[in-house]
C-alpha cells in the first residue's frame, strides 16, 4: 500500500532549523518539506505571508524563519519586531484560516536569566533584549491567533550549516592557540538536527490528534547543561578526536567581553512538559556535539 506524504511547509530556505528538517523529514518519510522563503514570503512585508504559504498547500506550518541577529536588533528593533512578531501573526492567522497547525519555534531570550533553576512554560518572561521582546511578541501573536499552535522555545542551535557557535570555534581553531570563552551564562546546547526530529514528532501528534493538551508553549532543548566555555571545551575535545584544529579554552566572565545586546546569565529551559505529553527528549548535547563535529570535520 502506498503512503500519502504528507506536506510540511516551513519558513525560510536556508537557515539550520529549516535545512535540517528537510534531511530529517527525508529520513523519517511522513512528510514532504516545501521551503518557503524569500522573495515569496518575506518576513519583513507581513503582506507576502498568506499568499505564499496557501500557495505551496500545506498540512502543517513549522515557522522556523526569523530575524536571528541578536545585537543587531539592539539598533534595529523595528525589523526585528515586523519580521519575528507581526509576520509570525500573519503565519498562524493562515494556519487558522487554512485550518491546518502551526509549529513557531521560540528562543530562551524572552527570560531575563535571574532564576537559579532551569525555567519552565509558566515562569514569567521579561526579555532584556529586542530580540527577546520581538520574539516574546510572535509567540503572544500566534497563541492569539489560532488554538490550533505549538510554539516551541529552543535555545543554543548548532548545526553544519549557516552561522553558529560550533562552527565560529572550529574556524577559530584554525588560527588561535587559545580563546576566551564565556564561563557566566548557562544553557542547553542544541542540535538542529535533534530539533528537525522534535519538529516532526511534535506535527505528526499534532495531525494524529485535535487533543488540546499537545497544543501551546513547549520548551524544546539538548539534554544537560553547559556555560559557552564547557561546550567550546568540549568542541575542541571532539574536534581532537576527529583530527581537526583545536584550542585552550580561556574562562572569562561576559563583563570581559561586552556585546550590544545583554544575554541572560541562565538560559536552562525544562523540557518536562515536552516530554510528557508529546513523548519527545531531546539527545543529550555532547554525543550530539561530536556528530556534528565529525560532520563538519569531513566536508
Ligand atoms: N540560532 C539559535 O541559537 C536560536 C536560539 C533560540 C531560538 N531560535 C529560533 O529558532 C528558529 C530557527 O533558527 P535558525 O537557527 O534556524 O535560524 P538561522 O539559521 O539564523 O536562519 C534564519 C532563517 O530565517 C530566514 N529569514 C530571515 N529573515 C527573513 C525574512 N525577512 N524573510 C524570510 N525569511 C527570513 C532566513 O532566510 P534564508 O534562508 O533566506 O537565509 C533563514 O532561513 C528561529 O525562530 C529562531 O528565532 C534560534
Amino acid at each position: 500500500m502506498s503512503v500519502q506524504h504528507q506536506r510540511m511547509v516551513v519558513t525560510g530556505r536556508k537557515g539550520q532549523v529549516v535545512t535540517s528538517l528537510i534531511e530529517r523529514a527525508e529520513a523519517q518519510g511522513r512528510f514532504d518539506v516545501v521551503a518557503v522563503g524569500r522573495p515569496a514570503l518575506d518576513l519583513c512585508r507581513p503582506e507576502t505571508v498568506e499568499a505564499a504559504l496557501r500557495e505551496a498547500c500545506p498540512d502543517v506550518i513549522v515557522s522556523a524563519a526569523a530575524y536571528t541577529a541578536v545585537d543587531q536588533a539592539e539598533t534595529d528593533e523595528e525589523a526585528a519586531t515586523l519580521a519575528n512578531g507581526t509576520s509570525a501573526r500573519a503565519i498562524a492567522a493562515t494556519a487558522n484560516a487554512l485550518d491546518v497547525p502551526v509549529i513557531h519555534l521560540s528562543t530562551d531570550y524572552v527570560f531575563d536569566g535571574s532564576k537559579a533553576s532551569p525555567y519552565i512554560e509558566a515562569d514569567p518572561v521579561a526579555p532584556i533584549g529586542a530580540y527577546g521582546r520581538s520574539k516574546l511578541v510572535g509567540e503572544l501573536a500566534v497563541a492569539g491567533a489560532t488554538a490550533n499552535h505549538v510554539v516551541l522555545r529552543t535555545a543554543w542551535v548548532y548545526s553544519p550549516f549557516g552561522k553558529n557557535f560550533l562552527k565560529t570555534m572550529l574556524r577559530l581553531a584554525e588560527t588561535r592557540e587559545s580563546l576566551n570563552i564565556v564561563d557566566d551564562q548557562i544553557g542547553n546546547p542544541t542540535s538542529a538536527f535533534d530539533i528537525a526530529d522534535g519538529v516532526l514528532a511534535v506535527a505528526g501528534n499534532l495531525l494524529d490528534s485535535e487533543d488540546s493538551k499537545l497544543r501551546g508553549l513547549f520548551h524544546m532543548v539538548g539534554t544537560g547543561d553547559a556555560s559557552w566555555a564547557d561546550f567550546a571545551t568540549e568542541i575542541f575535545a571532539c574536534s581532537a578526536d576527529a583530527g581537526g584544529p583545536t584550542a585552550s579554552v580561556v574562562r572569562i566572565p561576559s563583563s570581559h567581553y561586552p556585546t550590544p545586546a545583554k544575554r541572560p546569565a541562565n538560559s536552562r529551559l525544562d523540557c518536562g512538559k515536552l516530554r510528557e505529553m508529546h513523548g519527545v527528549c531531546l539527545r543529550q548535547w555532547m554525543p550530539a556535539t561530536a556528530e556534528t563535529v565529525k560532520r563538519l570535520l569531513q566536508q
